[in-house]
């Protein structure tokens, strides 16, 4: 029980590692809280510090969701009494809530899209690459991400029923979406005012 409990205060951990914070500070110099919409995730650190920059937070964040999922996974076979899939679940939820209430950021933090993303893939990858589909379509044909993630929020939890998921995931797509679409407030009021910023390069210092 105490490995199970370890693993997932690890999974939140993990989650709450601040990956455009430290690659900002580390490869650019620059803090990606001070510039565009103050964001620390992978859409504003492509603002401020372009594509390699803005990929390789992608990546970092995508990579705390499903690591996440996993030391869920292990949490769940240590603990041995309830279904893996819990596990998984839980492990995925508290990387999310890491991510976006980070213990090192006194628990602010990002928006949950792309850690969100690495915690689905792995629990449900067919949702998943549609969601991802749609997610582009939206932000190629409009240049806003934030309006490409809320609809695949809102999308994820209807997909995972449409193809079966179990229904405890499902239940996890719906909190997961709620989450999300609460950390892009802000977003929601720019969209509605047509103020919202599109993902492009911010001008050069
Ligand atoms: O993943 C976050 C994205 O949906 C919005 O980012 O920087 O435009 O607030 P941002």
């Amino acid at each position: 029980m105490t490995v199970g409990i370890g693993l997932l205060v690890a999974a939140y951990i993990i989650g709450s590692f601040p990956s455009g914070l430290i690659i900002g500070k580390l490869f650019f110099g620059k803090d990606p809280r001070q510039y565009g919409s103050h964001n620390t995730g992978a859409t504003n650190s492509y603002r401020v510090f372009g594509k390699a920059g803005g990929s390789a937070v992608l990546l970092a964040d995508l990579c705390k969701g499903m690591i996440g999922v996993y030391l869920g996974q292990m949490a769940g076979q240590a603990a041995g009494t309830f279904p893996e899939v819990y596990g998984m679940i839980l492990g995925g939820l508290l990387a999310i809530v890491g991510h976006s209430c980070s213990v090192f950021l006194r628990f602010k933090g990002g928006k949950g899209v792309a850690t969100g993303l690495g915690v689905i893939l792995f629990l449900a990858p067919l949702p998943t690459i549609v969601v991802f589909g749609i997610w582009a379509i939206i932000v190629a044909a409009t240049r806003l991400v934030s309006l490409g993630s809320i609809i695949g929020a809102v999308a994820t939890p209807i997909l995972m029923y449409v193809f079966g998921s179990p229904y405890p995931v499902i239940i996890f797509g719906i909190l997961a979406a709620i989450l999300v679409i609460v950390r892009h407030k802000e977003n929601i009021v720019r969209l509605w005012q047509g103020k919202e910023l599109e993902v492009k390069r911010l001008p050069k210092e």
